[in-house]
């Protein structure tokens, strides 16, 4: 036993022993190499992000047969007047698109949204339309906002090949490829070069994010109260905790109050949070904190809204959607501005796109028809801050003011409640605000606009 013991107490020594040594040496050899590899992949990522701010502006990617010239950055500006700063955004109601025989249109088909904490949003477009950043730059550089139809992406492809690979300026893309991706640009492929540029575009957006420092996260900081609902608790439970911390801090007049958050911001952002009795906005639910989204999707009548306005009242109600079995999803005439020659041309939102299957908002026993009807004209909630950068409002951007935007929400409470939105979300009916509460709400809205001025001059070159 006793030998036994001995013998293994040596063996343990010299074990530990080999460790030592190994994890020396180990952690030698990760000294020599582990940092100039962390370093130069640093540098890589910084010439992708290089590279794809480059080419959000890159304005020869346009479609030929098309009659604009046009960017990512022609639709979604920031500091192109350093007097009237974007969110990413443009000023349109709905974005111009190249005019194509095929499909003459010059407005696209929405509002363009800011794209500031798209980074944080797992279904972009308004109507979920794509999982991914990646998804979407090549959706986007071989779709119409770039002048192309279906049925020509192997034409985008080739034409964003071509430009950069017989670039000529100073800085050429060959060079900036090779330093953002340690490749050789002339040994790829149209569908390679494609992968690379989505890559490089999406590492740049993902840097678009808002800085979080409004006088709306000051305020919070100030009194120490927390910025995001707690894990497992839901946003209307937030705006309950906040609200009872607000009070508290009040009834021993310790809420501290400041020149850019006013007692009427304080008003506005009770409204806000109050999913529950009198004077109640219960924006929360949705347009839940730190980032103003739920990211998911709901239906507040603004399509069926502008839809009765061109075929007149009640319309909306009465057209004809298939059911699940008949649907053809997406369809051309489901993701369209209504027109009054061609009624059956209509925005049904992330109806259009929606899994049957989906696991986050299809209810327990539900069928598959009032799963699909209940997505009728849903759309992704946007987030609020910066919305004094990025008006109009709501995805067809028909609202110039957030005055406006106020007014149809409370318009639009009123009809749910009276029955008469079409699928519309079960939230929008708890609203209850007179129009007295609109100047409070904008009033606290306002306080999540972040100095975007100052910090595009900063950053830009
Ligand atoms: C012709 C105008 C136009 C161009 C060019 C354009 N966009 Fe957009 N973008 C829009 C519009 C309009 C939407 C909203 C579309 C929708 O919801 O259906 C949008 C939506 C987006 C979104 C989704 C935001 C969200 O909250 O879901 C991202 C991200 C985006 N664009 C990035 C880009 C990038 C990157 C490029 C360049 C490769 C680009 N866009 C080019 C107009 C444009
Ligand atoms: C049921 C969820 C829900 C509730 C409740 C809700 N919103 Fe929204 N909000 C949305 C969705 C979804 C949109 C986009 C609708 C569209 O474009 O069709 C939106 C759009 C907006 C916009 C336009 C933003 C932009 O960039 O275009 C504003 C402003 C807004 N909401 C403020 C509020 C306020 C204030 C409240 C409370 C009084 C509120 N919302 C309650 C889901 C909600």
């Amino acid at each position: 036993m006793e030998s036994c013991s001995e013998h293994h107490i040596a063996t343990a020594r010299f074990t530990w022993l080999r460790r030592a040594v190994l994890l020396m040496f180990v952690a030698a050899m990760w000294v020599c190499l582990a940092r100039p590899i962390t370093a130069s992949d640093e540098e890589k990522q910084a010439a992708q992000i290089r590279l794809g701010a480059r080419l959000f502006k890159e304005d020869r990617f346009a479609s030929r047969k098309g009659d604009l010239i046009t960017s990512c950055a022609h639709c979604h500006q920031s500091n192109e007047d350093p007097e009237k700063p974007h969110a990413f955004t443009d000023n349109f109601t709905r974005s111009w698109v190249p005019w194509r025989a095929g499909d003459p249109r010059r407005d696209g088909a929405r509002n363009a949204p800011t794209l500031l904490d798209v980074t944080a949003l797992p279904r972009l477009h308004f109507d979920g339309q794509f999982t991914s950043l990646e998804e979407l730059v090549e959706g986007t550089l071989a779709g119409r906002n770039y002048g192309w139809l279906p049925g020509e992406e192997d034409e985008a492809r080739r034409l964003v090949y071509q430009v950069i690979l017989e670039d000529t300026s100073e800085v050429t893309y060959a060079r900036q490829f090779k330093e953002a991706f340690g490749v050789a640009l002339n040994t790829l492929s149209p569908e390679q070069v494609m992968n690379l540029v989505s890559k490089a575009v999406t590492a740049y957006v993902r840097t678009l994010r808002s800085a979080q420092d409004s006088p709306y996260d000051r305020f919070l900081q100030a009194n120490r109260l927390d910025a995001r609902p707690a894990r497992d608790e839901s946003a209307a439970a937030y705006g309950r905790r906040m609200l009872a911390r607000l009070a508290e801090l009040e009834s021993r007049a310790a809420l501290k109050l400041s020149p850019d958050f006013t007692a009427e911001a304080l008003d506005g952002m009770k409204l806000f949070l109050r999913s529950e009795g009198a004077r109640r906005g219960n924006c929360v639910t949705c347009h839940a904190p730190p980032l103003f989204t739920d990211a998911s999707f709901h239906n507040l009548g603004v399509s069926e809204s502008e839809y009765d306005q061109v075929h007149g009242e009640g319309r909306f109600a009465a057209l004809r959607i298939p059911d699940s079995a008949d649907a053809i999803r997406p369809s051309r005439n489901t993701c369209e501005t209504p027109v009054e020659s061609k009624p059956e041309r209509v925005d049904l939102g992330y109806w259009n796109y929606v899994k049957l299957d989906d696991a986050t908002l299809r209810r327990a026993g539900e069928s598959d028809d009032r799963f699909l009807q209940r997505m009728i004209a849903t759309f992704k909630t946007p987030t609020l801050r910066n919305l004094n950068y990025s008006r109009p409002y709501m995805h067809n951007g028909a609202y110039p003011s957030l005055e406006s935007a106020l007014g149809e929400l409370i318009r639009l409470s009123h009809r749910a409640r009276a029955g008469r939105v079409r699928a519309a979300d079960d939230e929008l009916a708890k609203i209850e605000l007179s129009e007295s509460d609109i100047r409070p709400l904008i009033t606290f809205l306002n306080t999540l606009n972040e100095d975007l001025k100052a910090r595009l001059a900063t950053t830009s070159r």
